[in-house]
């Protein structure tokens, strides 16, 4: 037996007991003579004191003892001295007297320090293994696992049933390039690796499951960040004859569940619910951050004949005015203001007006043109008083209200507006436009996937081609200004599959090469049917206060897409290629 008790179990009710324990040397210290050694497990850590007046021999050994050595130690439970003890630790009043070491491994020099901070991100993921160590890791790694479990408790209790689809299937389109794995058997030829199991769980509706989930592996190629992995995985979960309430329900259901389990919290459901023109014309965002104010206020309809020509010019070309008002900056920086702009930019704004109140007075060069009436409505529309800043957007409805929405996330960073107690806002965002227009490709593309069923009451739009105005049946979960899922009631009509791959511009010849097990699929007795996807990686990331998915992966890419530890992508060997009948190309020099 290598221990009686893990390092998180010993207290003072133990004290005289003859104990076991094993792990790693966390911390060790050399008192004139006397070590103290932390030692470390999966449960936490206890000390184990080597005093050479008890054991000349045992402390000689143990001072050859380095951080992350592997030993078990054998001896007896004591108090420890008056005075020392460490209320931080729950076996911070006792220590470990032992009269038995064995160094079961030794550690060679440490890449970093495993208990401070270490900023080289790369460095960290090449010795992964190693990093995990960190308490913070095997914590987030149990609270992933809580969570999972609870989701699975909870589905199940409803009547939900996990099947697992290919991780080698098809191409389906959830707007991310496809990672693909050639073929030996049938060379040229290309399975992709799944984007999510989109297809799969339909065709299980159709199949008569009726209730589908299944904690999935999705892959997509696409230019990673903070919450988003090529590598990732999914709540994954449909139902047949529902409709949103129905998705919501069973969605709130398990969310309170997840939560319940994973950190004791009662969350409030059910959540609240706006439409995406709502959540973006007063926040500026389709995943409003709701834990501060500072909303976009409409200006339009006091600005209409202004002779501010930037202002009236929006409106005269059918676009908006809109303003925010941070309240208190009105002591912005020149570096602020010129990284607000070129955030504004970025987002598609030709400029950015701002006014200062300062000394009671209007501060910019802009507020020369305005109307005394105008004035007053800006005055009282932004509820301006002294101090304030206020920022204007003045273009179509779409770039106006994402400029106003990004500089309102970034100045509530600047201004640290987002509350440090716990908030844990949930929100729906219902009513999503189905289409969205290419200017690149000339085409309308699909805002969600190409199987968003439209809402029904706008199907008669598809035939006077009123393409901007058909809203879906889809919806987002949001939670504190990050999109934690996504999903929609589905199109179970074979018709109405098809007008909508025509309406993105799939031909009939690439609708059955590329879709024609799903249409087929739809001619059999489709049931109407719907679902969604939560982000289980982010889901986990927002529980464990963490700033990045990578945190709660235990074998995450770095930001390039690269495993560093197992150094992958990798290059392969000329007989694999040969195999799959694949030559590379030569790199132009
Ligand atoms: P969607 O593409 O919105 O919908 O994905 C659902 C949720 O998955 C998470 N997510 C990601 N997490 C980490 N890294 C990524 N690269 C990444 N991409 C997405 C997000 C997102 O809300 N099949 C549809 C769902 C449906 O219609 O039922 C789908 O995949 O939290
Ligand atoms: P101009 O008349 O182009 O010099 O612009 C006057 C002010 O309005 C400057 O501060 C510009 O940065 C700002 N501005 C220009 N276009 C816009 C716009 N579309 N929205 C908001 N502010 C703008």
């Amino acid at each position: 037996m290598y221990r009686t008790h893990d390092c998180n179990s010993l207290r003072k009710g133990d004290i005289g007991q003859q104990v076991t324990l094993a792990g790693w040397v966390h911390v060790s210290r050399d008192h004139g003579g006397v070590i103290f050694i932390d030692l470390r497990d999966h449960e936490g850590l206890t000390q184990v004191v080597f005093r050479p007046e008890e054991n000349a021999e045992l402390a000689k050994q143990a001072h050859t003892l380095r951080s992350e050595d592997v030993i078990q130690v054998s001896g007896r439970v004591a108090p420890r001295v008056p005075g020392t003890e460490n209320p931080k630790l729950p076996t911070g009043d006792i220590e470990v007297i032992p009269s038995e070491l064995h160094i079961l491994n030794r550690a060679d020099d440490l890449p970093f320090p495993i208990d401070a901070e270490v900023h080289n991100e790369d460095l960290r993921m090449m010795y992964r293994y190693y990093d995990l160590r960190r308490p913070q890791f095997a914590h987030n790694l149990r609270v992933r696992h809580r969570i999972a479990k609870a989701t699975r408790d909870y589905l199940d209790s409803q009547g939900y049933v996990e099947v697992e689809t290919p991780i080698l299937s098809k191409s389906t389109p959830e707007g991310a390039r496809d990672f693909l794995v050639p073929s030996r058997l049938t060379p040229g030829k290309f399975y992709a690796l799944p984007q999510a199991p989109q297809q799969y769980k339909q065709l299980l509706m159709v199949a008569g499951l009726e209730k589908y989930f299944q904690i999935a592996k999705c892959f997509r190629d696409e230019d990673l960040r903070a919450d988003r992995q090529p590598e990732f995985t999914q709540i994954d979960i449909e139902a047949s004859f529902v409709t949103p309430d129905d998705i919501f329900a069973v969605t709130e259901g398990m969310l309170a569940a997840i939560f319940k389990a994973a950190r004791n919290i009662d969350i409030k459901t059910p959540f609240d619910r706006l439409t995406y023109q709502e959540a973006v014309g007063r926040y500026g965002s389709d995943k409003p951050d709701r834990r501060f104010g500072m909303e976009l206020v409409d200006l339009g309809d006091d600005f209409r004949s202004s002779s501010f020509k930037v202002f009236r010019g929006a409106i005269d070309a059918g676009g908006v005015v809109k303003a925010i008002n941070a309240k208190g900056f009105a002591g912005i920086t020149i570096g602020q203001a010129d990284e607000l702009t070129e955030i504004a930019k970025l987002f598609g704004a030709k400029g950015l007006a701002f006014i200062k109140v300062e000394n009671g007075e209007w501060k910019s060069p802009i507020v020369k043109f305005f109307s005394e009436a105008e004035k007053t409505a800006l005055q009282s529309k932004l509820e301006i008083e002294e101090g304030d800043c206020i920022f204007f957007g003045a273009d179509k409805w779409e770039i106006a209200c994402e400029v106003l929405g990004r500089l309102r996330l970034r100045i509530a960073e600047i201004q640290k507006l987002i509350p440090k107690s716990e908030i844990w806002d949930f929100l729906w965002v219902t009513d999503f436009p189905l289409f969205q227009w290419s200017p690149e490709e000339n085409k309308w593309n699909a805002m969600h996937h190409p199987f968003t069923r439209p809402k029904t009451e706008d199907i008669p739009l598809f035939e006077a081609k009123n393409f901007p105005e058909i809203r879906a049946e889809a919806y987002d979960v949001v939670l504190n200004g990050v999109e934690i899922g996504g999903g929609s009631i589905r199109i179970h009509e074979p018709e109405l599959q098809e007008k909508m791959f025509e309406t993105l511009g799939v031909s009939p010849e690439d609708q059955q090469l590329l879709f024609g097990h799903l249409l087929h699929a739809l001619h059999l007795g489709a049931p109407p049917h719907g679902g969604i996807a939560l982000g289980l990686d982010r889901l986990v990331m927002l529980v464990c206060g963490e700033k990045s998915i990578r945190d709660v992966m235990a074998f995450p890419k770095n930001n390039r897409g690269m495993d560093l530890m197992a150094n992958s992508p990798a290059e392969v060997d000329s007989r694999q290629l040969r195999e799959l009948k694949l030559r590379l190309l030569e790199e132009k020099k």
